[in-house]
């Protein structure tokens, strides 16, 4: 069954906006998890826009499923993250002026750095996703640096415009999962995904965890966390895929 893994980086969006302390995404986790929510996931930036020191510091004692911290790979973040102990990082390719993650992590670029970086992850008992983009090169140097999982990127096809392009991006998702499950890579796969696309990415894609924020996020404005989380959760929930 695939699992969710809800990002919760805009709530803290909204508290920075001002500059205060409300909402907090310390309160947000609980009642996610409460709403069906596998995964917890923020994005410690080196720029601190939304997510904050004390908010990792403070969702590690809040959040017994499993925490995934997304973080560029520069050094200061990597001693928080070893220091904060999530059960995973996602490592993402981050730049000050982009609004969200652009394009995927090059490993093929940086493949000795990475190896090292991987296992000083691996090395403290902290699980190991590259954010890819579903080309095979980028997943076969995933697999060599020794990483754990890939996340395929989904932002092509959420971008896509017509249903052409769109099936075209999930046929290379699906390949890139294929390629990914040969080298015994686990495979996750987020970036982009709504309420009004996420089901043709169940219905496709064998993966592990989906992991969604800003559509989930944007819902609970509305409704409120618990239920925007529980409404996408049993979007993805089909006992009917054995996998
Ligand atoms: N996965 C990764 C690696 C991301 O960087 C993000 C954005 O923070 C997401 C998933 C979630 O993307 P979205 O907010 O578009 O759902």
């Amino acid at each position: 069954m695939i699992k969710l893994g809800v990002n919760i980086d805009h709530i803290a969006t909204i508290r920075q906006a001002r500059r205060t302390f409300e909402p907090d995404p310390v309160i947000a986790a609980p009642l996610a998890v409460l709403g069906g929510a596998d995964i917890i996931t923020v994005h410690l930036r080196e720029d601190r826009r939304h997510i904050q020191d004390r908010d990792v510091r403070l969702l590690r004692e809040v959040v017994f499923t499993k925490l995934n911290l997304e973080m560029s790979i520069a050094r200061e973040i990597m001693d928080i993250a070893i220091k904060t102990r999530p059960e995973q990082v996602t490592l993402v390719p981050e730049k000050r002026q982009e609004v969200t993650t652009e394009g995927g992590l090059d490993v093929v670029s940086q493949k000795k750095v990475l190896v090292d970086i991987v296992k000083r992850f691996t090395d403290a008992g902290i699980l190991v996703s590259l954010f890819i983009d579903p080309e095979e090169n980028q997943i076969s140097a995933s697999k060599d640096v020794g990483a754990q999982y890939i996340e395929l990127h989904t932002g092509n096809y959420a971008n896509a415009k017509d249903d052409i392009s769109k099936s075209k991006q999930i046929e290379k998702l699906e390949a890139g999962v294929k390629i990914a499950q040969k080298l015994r890579l686990r495979v996750n796969a987020g970036h982009g995904l709504t309420y009004q696309n996420v089901g043709i990415i169940v219905e496709s894609l064998d993966v592990e965890e989906l992991h969604i924020g800003h559509s989930i996020v944007s819902r609970a404005v509305f409704v409120g966390i618990q239920k925007a989380v529980s409404e996408m959760k049993e979007l993805i929930f089909k006992p009917e895929l054995k996998r």
